[in-house]
């Protein structure tokens, strides 16, 4: 299938490749990796692919949308974020969130990821109630990625394993914890941690 990106000025390409500098330097001091991924998610997850609305464009910088139940705790990206938008005004939001999301999991060890610029920066949140809930099952989960955002079984698997970084705080969605031993480095422990470590304990087992 061919893809057909945005064209974007010379000036602003440069532009882009700075900020990543920057950003890769910001993000690996502040140990932010999984937060900068979770705002990337969190802006793209809302896309609707029948209405062609909601995903990555920008949204989250309104307040209305960091209110927005399963944004808990984003807010704090968003500010994190801001001098770059300062110090690279020509650079969208849009652009801005999912450049932070590909930095991210490239300095905690992961692929390195194209990065198509071009987003544009819109005026309106998305509607409420498009990303995936966690206390809900697998039926939910279809619904979300595959209804909603038109993908398929194996991506739902493939893109959770982006719970390789991070954790849960109690205080943002009521869960509590990492998913894997080292929540600031990017590998496949997501698929593995829970298999080659915790079934014993779940089991009983010695
Ligand atoms: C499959 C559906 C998903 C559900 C139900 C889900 C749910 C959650 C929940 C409950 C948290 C904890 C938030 C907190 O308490 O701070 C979380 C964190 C996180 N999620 Fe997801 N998520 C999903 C998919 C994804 C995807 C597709 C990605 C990226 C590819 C992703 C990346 C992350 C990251 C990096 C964190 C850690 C944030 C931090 O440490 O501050 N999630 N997710």
């Amino acid at each position: 299938m061919t893809k057909n990106y945005p064209t974007v000025s010379e000036d602003y390409k440069k532009a882009v490749e700075k900020c990543k500098r920057k950003l890769r330097g910001f993000i690996a001091e502040k140990n932010c990796a999984p937060l900068m991924l979770r705002i990337a998610w969190h802006s793209a997850g809302t896309y609707d692919v029948k209405t062609k609305t909601g995903g990555p464009f920008g949204t989250m910088r309104l307040a209305a949308e960091q209110a927005h139940s399963a944004n808990n705790g984003l807010d704090i990206a968003v500010r994190l974020l801001e001098p770059f938008k300062e110090q690279f005004p020509t650079i969208s939001y849009a652009d801005l969130y999912q450049l932070a999301g590909v930095v991210g999991v490239e300095v905690t060890g992961g692929p390195d990821i194209p990065f198509h610029p071009g987003r544009d920066d819109k005026a309106e949140p998305p509607q409420e109630g498009r990303l995936p809930d966690a206390k809900q099952g697998n039926d939910h989960l279809r619904q979300v990625f595959g209804a909603q955002m038109g993908l398929s079984d194996k991506d739902i698997v493939a893109l959770s394993g982006g719970h390789t970084l991070g954790r849960c705080h109690k205080e943002r969605s009521g869960f509590e914890g990492p998913w894997t031993r080292n929540p600031l480095i990017f590998d496949n422990s997501y698929f593995t941690y829970v298999s080659l470590v915790s079934l014993p304990d779940m089991f009983g087992s010695s």
